[in-house]
């Protein structure tokens, strides 16, 4: 076993820091208060090849192993996790499916520009009524020949109004139940697509988050990816590696708390001496340090497993479990540490905590991680 990393993970794992220490870091604060999406900066992580690292060189992507993703992603979720979803939606729900379910003419037609980050993508599944239960889908699309006409409504969509592409997951079919789901590609600018309202979130407040609304919207049959009734093993596959990059995300900022508290640490004084000397404090970086190396080694885990073509759907739940409850705990215990400093939000860590949280709800709450654990391990 090599626990090493390679000097290509290296560079991009210092290329990635930089990035967010210089590009992201500066204006963080201000688009958590004003729910600004990071334009400026997405587009700068698209020159970078952030946004599509794991897509073959031939369709514009960077051609990267799933580690260096994890890597990148634990790096800009340490300063900015509103840009990181942003990237980890485009890169794992998006970039991936299409390249390994998507028609050639799909992937010369979109993946280029999502790989390439020329266009941003979103990802369709949850609704109203269908967010943890992903088989009750009430968006319907009918065959009508040689298109589909889609009708429902999507909720709690990431790039929802940024996006220029959306995966869309319907039923085509009810009385096949799952098996008469499809998935379809649609542009945001086609007709009877409607952009809802944004969201007014707790945390990830940079990131933009909509309903989108689709009223009699002509899809083409070329536009549907997969064969008959794959939607939902293709929205399952694609979520199953989405957790991987939301598991990076979650060590992120467990990661991005914890360096901010043990700085802290070494500064700030109380009762005559730095308060790391303070037994309370440095048991607290000692859990920290050790949960979060845990989180990391359960991401790499299935990352590894993912690139060696391994089934990795329990390993993805476990690292998604695991890191998302470690993020939030060490992000609570660092506003703790930080005290009175820790509740404003100059100090970044109150920031993580609001963030810490939605890592534990999308692409599967941590409840349905379980479910998908414990049904691999009992079978
Ligand atoms: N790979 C391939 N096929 C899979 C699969 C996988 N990982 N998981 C399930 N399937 C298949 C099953 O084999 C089964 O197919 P057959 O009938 O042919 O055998 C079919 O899918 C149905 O599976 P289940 O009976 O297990 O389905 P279920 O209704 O019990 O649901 C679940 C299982 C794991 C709870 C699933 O519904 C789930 O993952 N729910 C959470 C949904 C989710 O993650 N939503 C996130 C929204 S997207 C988001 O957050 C994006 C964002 O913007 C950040």
């Amino acid at each position: 076993m090599d626990f090493d990393l390679t000097e290509e993970h290296l560079a991009v794992q210092q290329a990635a820091r930089e990035f967010a220490q210089t590009e992201l870091l500066p204006g963080v604060i201000e688009r958590d208060n004003l729910q600004k999406f990071p334009t400026e900066q997405i587009k700068k992580m698209s020159e970078m090849g952030l946004m599509g690292m794991m897509v073959d060189p031939k369709y514009g992507g960077g051609g990267m192993d799933t580690i260096s993703y994890v890597l990148a992603m634990e790096e800009i979720s340490k300063i900015d996790a509103s840009a990181s979803v942003c990237m980890s939606v485009n890169n794992s729900l998006v970039c991936w499916g299409l390249e390994h379910y998507g028609s050639e003419e799909l992937k010369t037609r979109y993946l280029i520009a999502l790989a390439s980050g020329n266009k941003l993508g979103a990802f369709l599944l949850s609704e109203p009524e269908a967010g943890s239960d992903a088989t009750s889908q009430q968006t319907s699309a009918i065959d009508r020949g040689d298109h589909y006409v889609l009708n429902g409504t999507k909720n709690w969509i990431t790039n929802g109004n940024s996006a220029d592409y959306y995966i869309v997951i319907a039923q085509t079919d009810i009385e096949k139940k799952h098996k008469g789901i499809n998935v379809f590609i649609v542009e945001k600018g086609w007709d009877g697509v409607t952009v809802g309202k944004k969201e007014d979130k707790l945390g990830i407040r940079g990131s933009d988050t909509h309903s989108i609304m689709f009223q009699d919207v002509q899809v083409p049959k070329t536009n549907r990816i997969g064969e008959d009734g794959f939607g939902f093993k293709f929205a399952m596959k694609v979520l199953s590696g989405g957790r991987i990059g939301i598991a990076a995300q979650a060590l992120g900022i467990a990661s991005g708390a914890y360096e901010l508290s043990l700085k802290y640490s070494k500064e700030r004084k109380t009762f005559g001496t730095e308060i790391m000397n303070h037994q309370a404090i440095a048991f607290k970086l000692a859990d920290m340090a050790t949960e979060i190396e845990a989180a990391r080694l359960l991401c790499f885990k299935a990352a590894w497993m993912k690139d060696q073509g391994l089934d990795f759907d329990r390993a993805s739940s476990m690292a998604k479990l695991f890191a998302s409850e470690v993020a939030m705990k060490t992000t609570i215990e660092a506003v703790q540490i930080h005290g009175g400093y820790g509740y404003v939000k100059e100090y970044h860590v109150e920031r993580m905590m609001r963030d810490a949280k939605i890592t534990q709800i999308y692409e599967g709450t941590s409840e349905m991680q379980r479910i998908v654990i414990s049904r691999d391990i009992l079978k």
